[in-house]
């Protein structure tokens, strides 16, 4: 076949470390076929998947499972954090070389997984091995202190917007005194930031995750969009998101947090409805459009978006600009505009918060280890034709 790649720009496929695709348990929202075509239709080659499915990544057996589910429906390259609990120290430690990382839900989400004691949390820091990452979810669990409830059943009670630094402030400190990589999830705040920056002067081993969503929308879009915009962390202020754009330098990983629920469960009364947004077929297109508008420099987004988390991660296959890295390749059409629409989402639910959204940039062809996966909005590639990622033995890539 004959690529004509005339007046296309090419960029490296992205890597979506962050990704909740459902399966199993959940797979009325999505499964790792919708969710990897997703991926391809927004230029994603590579995904990490989080372990808060139904069960959860929290042994070596349920992890056994879903990558023998992945194994047979993806269409993009994938990898698999483990989900800490209470009671599964070694075990975390004894899989790690067959994850990308751990994570740490230090604040309550969608799902069951949870340890927010210090104990646990310590001998996880001290045991996963270190130069692995551990990603938190590092949210003030402000509900239970409120409620008192045991667990994350009751997530989607009503509570005080969350925090996160005193979740935060424990995990860089623990982080510092066992010398372990750690990486936070969705920062949305310049205090979090801050601290983040701090710890890293001090010789911290910490990066940190921004998200499309806090990236591009606040508030207000929250009141426009209701449940819809329901996420946790929440939509923040106005001030809030300019400072994640002020402190881009900080910020080593753009990660979508790609979770899916359908329209039904988030036309549920507010505090029923689940948290989350599907992410993983827009986060190309706006950062692209952004870098059209001379908000960032391109190279500033693949940083983000390819070589970082392929360092952090350990995807040794992956990342670009090095040699030797996988032929993962988005040819997009930079002069055509098109509108960002529900209908054109491929995700099972259908929606994204993101319609209406006018953006410069059509993707027109996906690669995926050099073999033409998607094509004019269509997907090519077959349920199977994603492969498990390569991990480098020792995850201290990142300078
Ligand atoms: C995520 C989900 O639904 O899995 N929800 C969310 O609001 N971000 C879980 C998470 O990342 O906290
Ligand atoms: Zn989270
Ligand atoms: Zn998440």
């Amino acid at each position: 076949q004959i690529i004509d790649a005339e007046g296309m720009m090419v960029l490296p496929g992205f890597i979506d470390s962050h990704v909740h695709f459902r399966d199993p348990g959940g797979t009325h929202k999505e499964d790792f076929l919708s969710g990897t075509q997703a991926a391809l239709a927004g230029g994603v080659t590579t995904i990490l998947d989080m372990p808060n499915t139904q069960p959860p990544t929290n042994s070596r057996e349920h992890l056994q499972e879903k990558k023998a589910l992945a194994a047979q429906k993806a269409v993009v390259d994938y990898g698999f954090y483990f989900g800490a609990t209470d009671t599964n120290i070694e075990e975390a430690a004894a899989v790690a070389d067959q994850v990308a990382a751990m994570k740490l839900y230090m604040g309550s989400s969608t799902g069951s997984l949870l340890v927010t004691e210090f104990s646990p949390i310590y001998r996880h820091f001290s045991t996963f091995p270190l130069d692995k990452p551990i990603v938190v979810h590092a949210e003030d669990e402000q509900s239970l202190i409120y409620f008192g409830a045991q667990g994350s059943t009751e997530h989607n009670r009503a509570r005080p917007p969350l925090s996160a630094q005193i979740a935060l402030s424990r995990a860089l400190a623990i982080a510092e005194k066992v010398g372990r990589a750690l990486h936070i999830a969705h920062t949305t705040t310049q205090r979090e930031l801050e601290l983040i920056q701090e710890a890293r002067n001090k010789g911290v081993r910490v990066t940190c995750e921004v998200t499309p969503l806090h990236l591009f929308l606040t508030e207000d879009d929250q009141q426009r969009l209701g449940n819809f915009g329901k996420v946790n962390p929440p939509l923040r202020s106005k001030s809030d998101q300019a400072a994640l754009w002020r402190y881009f330098d900080v910020i080593d990983t753009i990660g979508t947090d790609h979770a899916p629920h359908t329209k039904e469960e988030k036309m549920q009364p507010y505090q029923k409805a689940p948290s989350g947004m599907t992410g993983v077929q827009t986060m190309l297109p706006l950062l692209f459009n952004a870098a059209q508008e001379g908000k960032v420099e391109p190279g500033e987004i693949i940083k983000r978006c390819v070589v970082n988390p392929a360092r952090i991660f350990g995807l040794k296959d992956k990342g670009a600009l090095e040699v030797g890295k996988d032929a993962d390749i988005v040819l997009i059409d930079p002069q055509q505009v098109y509108e960002i629409t529900n209908e054109k989402i491929v995700s099972k639910c259908g929606w994204t918060p993101f319609a209406g959204t006018k953006v410069k940039g059509k993707i027109q062809q996906v690669f995926v280890r050099g073999k033409l996966a998607f094509e004019h909005d269509t997907c090519l590639a077959q349920p199977g034709n994603g492969r498990h990622v390569h991990y480098a033995y020792h995850h201290s890539l990142y300078a």
